[in-house]
């Protein structure tokens, strides 16, 4: 369960409403979901691109986020939205809603399995660095898997508690990671993972990074770092793996934000903090 502390001045929801939220959550990723595999054409077009030539926006990006839009417009109407594909809704009850429509945008473009809309409600600003994560649900599309969670009342996948692995050494640990769409970043990344991969078992790179922290929840994967995510792209399976008994940090005494998130078991992210610190992976 989450120990996370409250900052001052922010009122949290109390737990039928934190339960009432998760619902929520997980109502909206497996509607879009379902909106987004029923709508995949044989073959999927890019509609634009955003931070790099090869960071792709499709139609069904778009549909899905407005499809949560709509519905959080008729059911909480006083609440903020910060989506990936549309403008930030501003709202008046301090809980923002944080939407990614398609995690795994380029699996999705080239239909292959690992792909998930994520959705979470955070409650004070939705940066990674002051948030708290009220609730979350990650729902992995092509398998029809979700997973949940309430800011201390657990983490469930499809209505089961899960909990994380306790690997017996860094050395046995299977590392979950991702690359960002910048040439520079992916060339700076490249080189911090040959200093990561000979002290580990082995590393995944399965392209989404929501799903990533669900299966480090769940104890399919032992840790899972990355630096530039996004703060819809691990909000949701941020709390899913808090609530599951990860630790979640960023480096030097950070808290875990876009310019560095490691998770895992305390006892292994504390050494996997420290192998990146010294190959400086939260520069470049
Ligand atoms: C991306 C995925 C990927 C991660 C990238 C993200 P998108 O999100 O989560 O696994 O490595 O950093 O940008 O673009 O598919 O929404």
């Amino acid at each position: 369960m989450s120990e996370t502390l409250m900052p001052p001045g922010i009122e949290l929801p109390g737990d039928p409403e934190i339960a009432g939220l998760r619902a929520l959550a997980e109502r909206l990723a497996v509607t879009a979901g379902t909106l987004v595999r029923e709508g995949r054409p044989a073959n999927v077009e890019v509609a634009a691109t955003k931070s790099t030539g090869t960071d792709p926006v499709t139609e069904m990006d778009r549909a899905s986020e407005e499809l949560m839009r709509r519905i959080l417009a008729e059911e909480r109407p006083h609440d903020a939205i910060l989506g990936e594909e549309g403008d930030d809704t501003p709202g008046t009850s301090g809980l923002t809603w944080v939407l990614d429509p398609i995690d795994g945008t380029v699996n999705y473009l080239y239909g292959i399995a690992g792909w998930s809309v994520s959705v979470a409600v955070v409650a004070g600003p939705p940066d990674p660095a002051l948030w708290t994560i009220v609730a979350g649900a990650v729902h992995s599309v092509p398998d029809d898997r979700t997973w949940s969670a309430g800011r201390g009342q657990g983490a469930t996948r499809d209505g089961e508690p899960i909990r994380i692995s306790r690997p017996a050494s860094l050395g046995e640990c299977l590392v979950g990671t991702g690359f960002g769409y910048d040439a520079d970043r992916r060339a700076s990344q490249a080189v911090v993972l040959t200093q990561v991969l000979p002290q580990v078992r082995d590393i995944r790179r399965l392209g989404s990074a929501a799903i990533d922290l669900c299966l480090l929840a769940q104890g399919s994967l032992d840790l899972v770092y990355e630096r530039g995510l996004n703060p819809w792209d691990m909000a949701a399976g941020a709390l899913v793996a808090t609530e599951a008994g990860a630790a979640l940090t960023g480096l030097r005494g950070m808290p875990a934000t876009s310019e560095m998130l490691v998770a895992g078991a305390a006892e292994f992210v504390a050494p996997l903090a420290e192998i990146l610190e010294a190959a400086d992976a939260d520069q470049g």
